[in-house]
């Protein structure tokens, strides 16, 4: 018997309701594979957005861990010190690709929203201690949106600073203007996510260092990236611990890492700076709470499927990941700058880039249109209007389709008038769940 219908306020007449008996597993994964249809296809290289993979192998191997620890918490490690284990593992991996030192400690998260989240809830926190109830943080405006998210819940003012018209780079005497006695945090990052581009880590960290304030390095995009970049030879700026004033970054191991969802790093240069991330109270009937992070129950599922990726693919194993996704950016931007209806936005410092229509008569959301009717999904971003591609190892196989299909949208849609064609900008982080 189902619940009966004056039970069910609120309801619509057609609404979703639960079964009044269980289906078997059979059906159920039947019917979630359908649900999964018009998904795109990113397990084929057809997503340059969300979704990373490694090799087929990696995946299952992150699948199987995450299922094996999904039902363990690291609330509370006492519990499931494997838990505990795998973090510190995971975390000491990190601290070597962002050269952070020995005094340097971290926790993991559940992504790089939440880290950056921490790394802004801990320097207000700091800083609140030094007397600062005002604060403010001075960013550009290529730094995640995760920045204005953490402004909003932390009460802490956004100081947004241009970037460099011409390189995209964050400016760093234009953030030295924009701060006062008031500003607890300066942001860069390696790289920035619109254009690809790895900000002047060591000019921005200098500012903040003078003023004895935090300086952030949102690595969510390159802190695997960028050390397998350098050990190829790829020239970079100066992006990590290795830059003294740096205080904090944040590495996301569910993008360049190839690990399952739910699975990122921040670092901060010492315990001490740590030490205002944590919440704790015993002020309830429920005795002694703590956590580390945003969460409160925390699946072991994502850092089983870290620890078994990290240690599956290895060393060796991220290095040609990491030059096979180079390669391919590098030849995915080649094409675009030879074509002269496009211009590329920036020459890309890692594995992401941007691109944009070189005359106002092509609309290049409608080219994106004319990509997902190919089955491709790709960002769409602004200002200025641009399309925006994340590469990595997977599509070292679909490059050269990708590029066909470009091509003949192009052809479709670079007539007169498709300026107007139904084209429009869509954020990458509509809201999944809420209709
Ligand atoms: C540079 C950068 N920082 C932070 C984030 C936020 O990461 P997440 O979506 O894992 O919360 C992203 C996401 O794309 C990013 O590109």
């Amino acid at each position: 018997m189902g619940i009966p219908a004056s039970s069910r306020r609120g309801a619509l007449p057609n609404a979703p309701e639960l079964p009044a008996h269980g289906w078997s597993t059979d059906e159920t994964l039947e019917r979630l594979e359908a649900l999964r249809a018009t998904d795109v296809r990113w397990k084929e290289g057809r997503a340059f957005s969300l979704a990373y993979l490694a090799t087929p192998a990696a995946h299952e191997l992150a699948t199987e861990a995450y299922r094996r620890f999904s039902g363990e918490n690291a609330l509370n490690v006492e519990a499931f010190p494997s838990l505990r284990a795998m973090q510190s593992d995971v975390l000491a991996i990190a601290s070597r690709w962002l050269a952070a030192p020995e005094s340097a400690r971290g926790f993991f998260t559940s992504g790089g929203t939440e880290s950056i989240l921490m790394a802004v809830k801990s320097a207000r926190g700091q800083f609140r201690a030094a007397g600062i109830t005002q604060p403010n943080m001075v960013l550009p405006t290529s730094a995640h949106a995760a920045f204005h998210k953490a402004a909003a819940y932390f009460d802490v003012e956004l100081r947004l600073v241009p970037v460099c018209s011409e390189t995209w780079h964050a400016d760093p005497q234009a953030m030295a203007k924009a701060s006062d006695a008031n500003t607890i945090l300066f942001v860069a990052s390696a790289p920035q996510y619109p254009q690809g581009v790895v900000d002047p880590v060591a000019d921005i960290a200098a500012i903040a260092a003078e003023r004895g304030v935090n300086c952030h390095v949102d690595a969510c995009m390159g802190g695997v990236t960028l050390p397998y970049l350098q050990r190829l030879g790829v020239p970079l700026p100066a992006w990590n611990f290795v830059v003294d004033g740096v205080t904090s970054m944040s590495v996301d191991l569910h993008k360049f890492g190839y690990t399952a969802k739910g699975a990122s790093v921040i670092m901060y240069r010492n315990a001490e700076l740590r030490s205002h991330q944590g919440f704790v109270t015993d002020n309830w009937l429920g005795g002694m709470y703590g956590s580390s992070g945003a969460l409160g129950t925390k699946s072991g599922g994502p850092i089983a499927a870290a620890w078994a990726v990290l240690h599956h693919l290895g060393d060796d194993g991220y290095e040609a990941l990491t030059r096979s996704a180079r390669d391919t950016t590098l030849a995915i931007a080649a094409a675009i700058n030879a074509d002269s209806r496009l211009v590329l936005r920036a020459t890309p410092d890692a594995t992401l880039l941007s691109f944009g229509a070189a005359t106002p008569e092509l609309n290049i959301y409608a080219v994106a249109d004319g990509l997902a009717a190919r089955g491709w999904y790709v960002d769409r971003q602004a200002p200025p209007p641009s399309i925006h591609l994340t590469v990595n190892a997977i599509h070292a196989q679909t490059h050269h389709e990708f590029l066909a299909d470009l091509a003949a949208t192009l052809e479709g849609v670079s007539g007169a008038g498709s300026a107007t064609g139904a084209g429009s900008a869509s954020s990458a982080g509509t809201y999944g769940t809420l209709e």
